[in-house]
């Protein structure tokens, strides 16, 4: 029988980003369905709840991918494309002579996509994804890390498809441990921002996504963890950078040459 080392084990541990939430679906098996649903039902509105931002974080993020080293010509694959928000900032950097190629499993969220660009869209999960190996210069991910069914799996794809010397760039949200910080981050995500959704667009189902967003960023494992498991995939310089304190934290890895 072919010997399975420490670390090629411990690589295969399913990682769950976040305990379950029941009051959202009654079974582990029952996650996926409704993430994908609420996901779909909501894509309509991501972008009008992006512009209560004042489209501050389309602007961040492309500002934090050129820091990260996204250069023109490069390849990237951004994962959880989502209606683009990470996908258009990519594209603007790498320029006529690059490609960006954007997957995600909502329908819905693709379609939405669909009417900012032209550029290649795929359907696909974090931890299946539908290209080859070796293959692109970066891997992007924004604010997703939480809805995949395990870390180590979608890590080892994203290590899998990047060509060596290429990075991960992984944006996720913060929340801070202190009391005061922690009840000063859910005043503003648990309350305010799904309030203010649910005026701005009326709909039940976006103020849904909002809470869910909440729920899933309170519960969801530490910083340490999710670097400890970028390590454990074969990632060099696995690190996090806390950028803005009760929002924004990013997370950078290389696959060595
Ligand atoms: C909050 S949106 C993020 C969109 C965009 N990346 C951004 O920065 O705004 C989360 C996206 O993750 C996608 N998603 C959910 N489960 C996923 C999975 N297992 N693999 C990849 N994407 C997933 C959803 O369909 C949704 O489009």
């Amino acid at each position: 029988m072919p010997r399975v080392s420490a670390e090629a084990k411990k690589a295969n541990d399913p990682v769950p980003p976040h305990t379950p939430l029941r009051e959202y679906y009654r079974a582990d098996e029952e996650r996926e369905g409704y993430v994908m649903d609420l996901f779909d039902r909501t894509a309509k509105y991501y972008d009008t709840v992006e512009a209560l931002f004042l489209n501050g974080g389309l602007l961040y993020r492309r500002l934090s991918l050129k820091f990260a080293g996204l250069k023109p010509g490069m390849r990237v694959l951004d994962v959880a494309t989502g209606t683009g928000a990470v996908y258009r900032g990519a594209a603007r950097l790498v320029g006529p002579s690059g490609r960006v190629f954007g997957v995600d499993p909502s329908a819905g969220m693709l379609a939405v996509s669909r009417k900012s660009h032209d550029g290649p869209l795929t359907r696909g999960f974090a931890q299946a994804l539908p290209f080859k190996s070796d293959h692109f210069d970066f891997v992007t991910m924004g604010i997703a890390l939480r809805h995949v069914p395990d870390l180590h799996a979608a890590f080892g794809e994203y290590f899998r498809v990047l060509k060596p010397g290429g990075q991960i760039w992984l944006l996720e949200s913060h929340v801070p441990k202190s009391k005061i910080g922690h009840a000063l981050t859910k005043l503003v995500w648990a309350k305010l921002i799904p309030g203010m959704t649910y005026l701005s667009t009326g709909s039940r189902d976006a103020k849904l996504l909002m809470d869910y967003y909440w729920d899933t960023i309170d519960k969801c494992v530490e910083p340490p963890q999710i670097v400890q498991a970028l390590r454990d995939v074969g990632f060099a310089d696995a690190r996090s950078n806390l950028i803005v304190p009760g929002a924004f934290l990013e997370y950078r890895a290389r696959k060595a040459v």
